[in-house]
């Protein structure tokens, strides 16, 4: 009984959410044979229980049935999310499979705070994450994270390469690693794209399903280099609900779009305070998030309540879902982390017939 035959049977079942059979999606992780026990490591985003309870059971009978030499099958599922396929043809960063820039229009919405909680939970979830703090004028990752450390050197082929800080799970780069605590980077444009690209091209990252960018606010120079250089899987747009909010987000949508970036979906942060007795005060309004998605045919990843918990474990370096128990406050965030690994597969999915693009460094 070879690798190549389990392979077979594989191919000809499907995963719930990518659309295609786990070897097409490249979601096997690990097949391995104890004598006649066949153990399987299998990826996906799903989350469901009951869908993969079912999805277990199926996968042993169809072995059962097309291999009756093994007695025995274990499935085992871990996070995982397919490729998206223009990363397949990228040279930068070849072991990530999705770059996803957390982005808004305007300045102060919670990108940092929605990019760092999501990072950990994806972590915590299983996927292989990292996070580039693009905002190289005013990075707020390493006091997001609490990290004082610099990033280590090593040498691959010759040359120096960066070596990323890791923290709850995280690999992260950001501009402020590299600098004295209390300075400000005083850069003109062409210099803090150029640091960006060095983050993606000088970095050892290793294999990612998910690489984000915390992006700094606006439509300019820091986001066109980032569309530019790579192809990004998507962008997650943060907005607050109210108008000024949302009139900058869609201003970041048609930017995105223009780029031919895709938004993946619409984070709403701050979107109500709920006092102790469980009674919503929709402060900025309701439902704004909920309207632009409307507008745009996209998903609403999440609302992200004003929580005095959140706003405490961004100035004190621990994200939420980093808490063994991770605190109700923080919980959002693991929806919305569940939510776009389903999302990124779903998208990927369907892009499958895109045109050959092939993008220089
Ligand atoms: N849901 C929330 N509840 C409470 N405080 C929040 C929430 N979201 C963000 N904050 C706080 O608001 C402030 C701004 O958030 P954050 O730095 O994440 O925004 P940003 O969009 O990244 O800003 P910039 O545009 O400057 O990069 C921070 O102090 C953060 O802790
Ligand atoms: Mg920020």
């Amino acid at each position: 009984m070879t690798e190549e035959k389990i392979k077979e049977v594989l191919s000809g079942i499907m995963e719930p959410v990518s659309n295609s059979d786990f070897v097409s999606a490249g979601l096997i992780r690990n097949i391995s044979l104890n004598g006649k026990k066949l153990i399987l490591e299998l990826a996906t985003p799903e989350t469901d229980s009951n869908v993969l309870v079912t999805l277990g059971v199926n996968i042993k009978n169809t072995f059962k049935e097309k291999i009756p030499e093994i007695s025995e099958v274990a499935v085992n599922f871990t996070a995982g999310v397919t490729e998206h396929i223009n990363s397949k043809k990228s040279s930068v960063l070849p072991g990530v499979k999705n770059t996803i820039a957390i982005a808004s229009g305007k300045g102060g919405v919670g990108k940092s705070t929605v990019a760092v909680n999501l990072a950990v939970a994806l972590a915590k979830m299983g996927y292989r994450v990292g996070l580039i703090d693009a905002d190289i004028y005013g990075p707020s990752i390493p006091l997001m994270f609490g990290i004082k450390d610099k990033p280590g050197v090593t040498q691959i082929d010759g040359k120096n390469k960066l070596v990323p800080l890791e923290k709850y799970g995280v690999k992260i780069m950001s501009i402020g690693f590299l600098m004295e605590e209390n300075t400000a980077v005083v850069w003109r444009g062409p210099m803090a794209s150029s640091a960006l690209k060095q983050f993606m091209g000088d970095v050892v990252w290793g294999d990612l399903d998910f690489l984000l960018f915390d992006m700094p606010p606006g439509t300019g120079d820091i986001q066109l280099t980032l569309s530019q250089t790579i192809p990004l899987t998507g962008a997650v747009i943060v907005t607050t609900p109210q108008e000024i909010s949302l009139a900058d987000a869609r201003k970041g949508y048609i930017m995105f779009e223009k780029v031919s970036v895709p938004t993946i979906g619409i984070v709403e942060n701050m979107s109500y305070y709920e006092d102790q007795g469980g009674k919503r005060e929709y402060i900025f309004g309701k439902g704004g998030g909920m309207k632009m998605c409307n507008e745009f045919g996209i998903e609403l990843l999440g609302e992200v309540p004003v929580n005095s918990d959140i706003r405490k474990s961004g100035d004190e370096g621990i994200p939420l879902p980093a808490e063994k128990t991770t605190p109700e406050a923080g919980k959002i965030f693991e929806e919305i982390a569940g939510k776009l690994a389903k999302a990124v597969t779903k998208f990927n999915a369907s892009r499958v017939t895109e045109p050959d693009t092939v993008i220089e460094f």
